[in-house]
Order: structure tokens, then sequence, then C-alpha cells
């Protein structure tokens, strides 16, 4: 990352990312000859933004938490969001060659260990929280936005969309709250569970990001190029993914994506100048060019 022209977020977001990746690097260890365990590393270590980590631990560190504790919980959500992408880029999905820069899972290993890669950083990550002694109320709070009612469910609902389409711009706003939505939204929240403190402002602060991110994903995805991004562009029209930028239009698209990071900084009110660091990450949601 450059840091001339970087914003006190993206330096502080480039720390903490080196933090999470050695913490993965321990939870993942290298096992030489086996194919699954360099299947799993390699769909985790590579270069992420690690945006929901750093979410976990800017939310817990505004609640008072202990550091290491929120760093467990972070690289357990990043390993389900890497599980994730591992899936979603498979013939059977997006069918995708390129992520973050390097082959896909699938293409670097084979289909078969590509799906139990992420099967494998799924349950690992449940692993790690229980063996931390994570109460169930967290536990179960990730499950939840990783499930059927969170980011499987929005994924389910993305797929059957390539041949139904969307009705309205509710049931695409519907979609990606779930799909990509929910694990942003535990990731905010949870230093309020971790500390058994009020979750309201920063679930809204989610919701509202969560959205913008998405959006700006679509945007991407329209007007970058695989060389800056990392990954395909221009996929979803290809596959007639119907986005909030086919409903709206790319500048009411943009619109839409400033009006929620604005509404995103307004639910942090109550944190004041604590929050300056979660209002940077609203902004970026939008500014990032990857
Ligand atoms: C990509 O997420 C998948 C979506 C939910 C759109 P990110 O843009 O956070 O991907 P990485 O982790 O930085 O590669
Ligand atoms: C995927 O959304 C979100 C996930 C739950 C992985 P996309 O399919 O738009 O993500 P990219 O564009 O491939 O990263
Ligand atoms: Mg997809
Ligand atoms: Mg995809
Ligand atoms: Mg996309």
């Amino acid at each position: 990352m450059n840091l001339a022209s970087s914003t006190p977020f993206e330096i502080n977001l480039s720390a903490r990312a080196s933090l999470l990746e050695a913490k993965l690097d321990r939870l993942l260890p290298a096992q030489p000859g086996n194919r699954l365990r360099a299947a799993m590393r390699y769909a985790a270590l590579g270069q992420g933004k690690r945006l929901r980590p750093f979410f976990v631990t800017e939310s817990a560190a505004l609640h008072g938490v202990d550091k290491e504790r929120a760093l467990n919980v972070a690289a357990a959500l990043e390993m389900i969001h890497c599980y994730s992408l591992v899936h979603d880029d498979l013939p059977a999905m997006d069918n995708d060659d390129l992520r973050r820069g390097q082959p896909t899972t699938h293409r670097k290993f084979d289909e078969a260990t590509a799906i139990l890669a992420g099967d494998g950083l799924l349950t690992l990550a449940f692993e790690v929280l229980g063996n931390a002694g994570e109460p169930a109320t967290l536990i179960a709070a990730l499950a939840k936005a990783a499930g059927p009612s969170g980011m499987v469910g929005g994924q389910m609902l993305d797929m059957e969309a390539e041949t139904r389409g969307f009705a309205s711009l509710e049931a695409i706003s519907q979609m990606q709250g779930m799909k990509t939505g929910a694990l942003f939204e535990f990731a905010c929240t949870a230093g309020p569970l971790m500390a058994k403190a009020d979750t309201s402002a920063l679930k809204t602060y989610a919701e509202k990001i969560g959205l913008a991110f998405q959006i700006a994903d679509d945007i991407l995805d329209v007007e970058s190029s695989s060389e800056a991004l990392g990954k395909a562009t221009q996929k979803d029209k290809a596959k007639g993914k119907a986005t909030f930028v086919d409903f709206l239009g790319l500048d009411a698209a943009k619109k839409e994506a400033t009006n929620l990071v604005e509404d995103a900084k307004a639910a942090l009110k109550s944190y004041g100048s604590k929050a300056d660091l979660l209002r940077g990450a609203a902004d970026f949601m939008i500014a990032r060019r990857k």
C-alpha cells in the first residue's frame, strides 16, 4: 500500500491485516505433503483486504475487549469469508479463474480439493471459537450470519436470480443483505457481543456499509479491470446477474452508495470521536479501487 496517499484508516487496515495474517498463519500451520492443508492455507493467506477482521477488532476496541480475543474471533470470521470465496469461484457457481490476483483455489489445486478446503476452513473457524471458550451466543450469531439465513442463503438467491432475475430493488437488497451484509453485520457487532453491550448502533452502521460495499463491488465489476481488482470483471452482465447498477444505472447507484455511507456515519454518533476509524472505513467502502 502506498502510505503517502493513504488515509488514516488505510494505514490502520494495513497494519491490522499483517497481525491477522500472522494469526491465520499460526492457525493454519503448513503440514508438508498434506494437500488439504496446503489448499486451506492458499485460500486464506492471499492478498485479501481483511476488511471483516478490521471491523471485528475495531468494534472490540471500542468496547474494551481484549485484543487477542478479538483477533481470534476476527481470524475465525476471515476463514469463513475465505471459504465463501473458494466456493463462490467454483465452476458450479461463478466459475472464476482469478482471485486476489492469483489462480482460484480449484484452478491451483482441483475442484474436489477446493470444495474440501472450503469445508475445512468453515469447520475450523468454529473449532477455533469453541476452543477459545467463546460463548454460545457469539458462536450462534456467526453461524447464523454464515448460514442459510445469511451468506449461504444470499448466495442461493443470487444463483436463482441468474435464471429468474430480480423482481425489484427490494429483492436485490434482500439478497445482498444476506450474501454480503450478514458477515459485515457479525463483524461490526462482534465487539459489543463479546462485551455483552448494546449492538444496535453498530448493527445500523453495518447494514449501511454492507450494502454500500456490495454496490461498490457491482460498480467495480463494470468499471474496473481484472489487473486492478485481482479478479475477473464484467462477470455480472455475462452471467445475466441483475445488480443495483442495472436497476439504478451507474450514477444513481453511486449516489445511493454515497447516501448509505453518510447514513452509516450518522449511526456512530453516540461513540463520538472514538469511532473516527469506523468513519474512515465507511468512506473506504466506496472509495476503494479493489
Ligand atoms: C469479495 O469480498 C466478496 C464479496 C462479498 C463481494 P472482498 O472484496 O472483501 O474480498 P477480499 O477478502 O478483499 O479478497
Ligand atoms: C460473492 O459475491 C459474495 C460471497 C458470499 C462470496 P460475488 O460473486 O459478487 O463476489 P466476487 O465479485 O466474485 O468477489
Ligand atoms: Mg457470486
Ligand atoms: Mg463471484
Ligand atoms: Mg462481484
